[in-house]
């Protein structure tokens, strides 16, 4: 029995094409999960492996004879690329100077962001690793301000409807119950990010979603880690700069949204699922003349 996915728990399955097989072990080198395990004249398939193969096709990737195959978890041999060429690689540098140049935007131009811009965006960032294949990360593209607009409106309608909950008698308590810390947040920055949110909704100004002409929502199915989606975006993100396009994350939707099942449905997001992240996508409407270099909270050696 394979890792539990939103398709099954079925295992993946390698096949070691022994005709061309040299067994040099670099295949049960890389399998970690010790389902591939080099014996003296083959490689063995152990499904008894703790939780068996599952299909990160490391294997395949490795063989120099391409004598290995995994099928299952939605992987096969046709799924494997040829490695782009060193001098198509971005070097230390290339990848700092688009670091450095990146900035959230929240000024976008009308310009509408072509599909196939996206589609690049969409097969760069899936390029990403994820806790467990396959993926269990979704993403709903709003493609067209009218499509952003009406899920920023519903974005700060519920967050009417939690501000009244918060600022009212139960949720005065509530707040009273919470962690310092938690609440120290709510009430610094949650609360006052809600009010301008819903006022700007009031003045017909997009705070949430800042009018871009389109807009990446990543969620994950139950099975999934979290922090697959938030990976998954920053790789889009990246890929979206290095196409010339404005970018922002947005955290301040998806928790909000997930607390309303009626806008879940309404917008997309598969049941069972919860939204993570939202990446913004357009044209800036004007450039940054400079960038920034901040230290994290610590870097410690040991
Ligand atoms: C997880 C995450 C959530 C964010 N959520 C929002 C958001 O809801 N609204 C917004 O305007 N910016 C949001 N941002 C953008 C940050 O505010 C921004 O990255 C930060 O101010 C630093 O600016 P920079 O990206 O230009 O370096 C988010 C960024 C991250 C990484």
């Amino acid at each position: 029995m394979g890792v539990i996915g939103s398709s099954g728990n079925a295992a993946g399955r390698p096949v070691i094409d022994r005709s061309t097989c040299t067994v040099c072990g670099e295949c049960a080198a890389v399998c970690v999960g010790g389902v591939l395990v080099k014996c003296d004249r083959e490689i063995r398939v152990d499904h008894s492996a703790p939780f068996d193969c599952i299909a990160c096709g490391q294997c395949m990737m490795v063989c120099p004879m391409g004598s290995v195959a995994v099928t299952g978890r939605k992987v096969s041999p046709a799924d494997l690329v040829d490695l782009p060429p060193p001098e198509l690689r971005a070097d230390f540098d290339r990848l700092e100077a688009l670091f450095l140049a990146r900035r959230s935007v929240r000024r976008f131009r009308r310009e509408h962001v072509p599909r196939e811009t996206i589609d690049k965006v969409i097969r760069a960032a899936a390029t990403a690793p994820m806790g467990v294949p396959p993926w269990e990360v979704g993403i709903l593209v709003f493609h067209g301000q009218d499509k952003v607009r009406a899920l920023a409106a519903d974005t700060a309608d519920a967050y009417v409807k939690l501000l009244k909950f918060l600022e009212g008698p139960a949720g005065r308590i509530y707040r009273k119950m919470m962690k310092k810390t938690a609440r120290e947040v709510l009430e610094s920055f949650i609360l006052p990010l809600g009010r301008a949110l819903v006022d700007g909704r009031k003045r017909g100004i997009d705070y949430v979603l800042y009018g871009a002409p389109a807009a990446l929502l990543f969620h994950t199915s139950p099975y999934s880690d979290g922090a697959d989606a938030y990976i998954a975006c920053t790789y889009a993100m990246l890929a979206a700069e290095s196409l010339g396009l404005g970018t922002c994350m947005i955290g301040c939707l998806p928790p909000v949204l997930d607390r309303r099942k009626d806008l879940k449905a309404k917008h997309g997001i598969p049941e069972g699922h919860t939204p993570r992240i939202v990446l913004l996508l357009g044209r800036p409407s004007g450039p940054f003349h400079k960038g920034i270099r901040r230290p994290f909270l610590s870097v410690k050696y040991r």
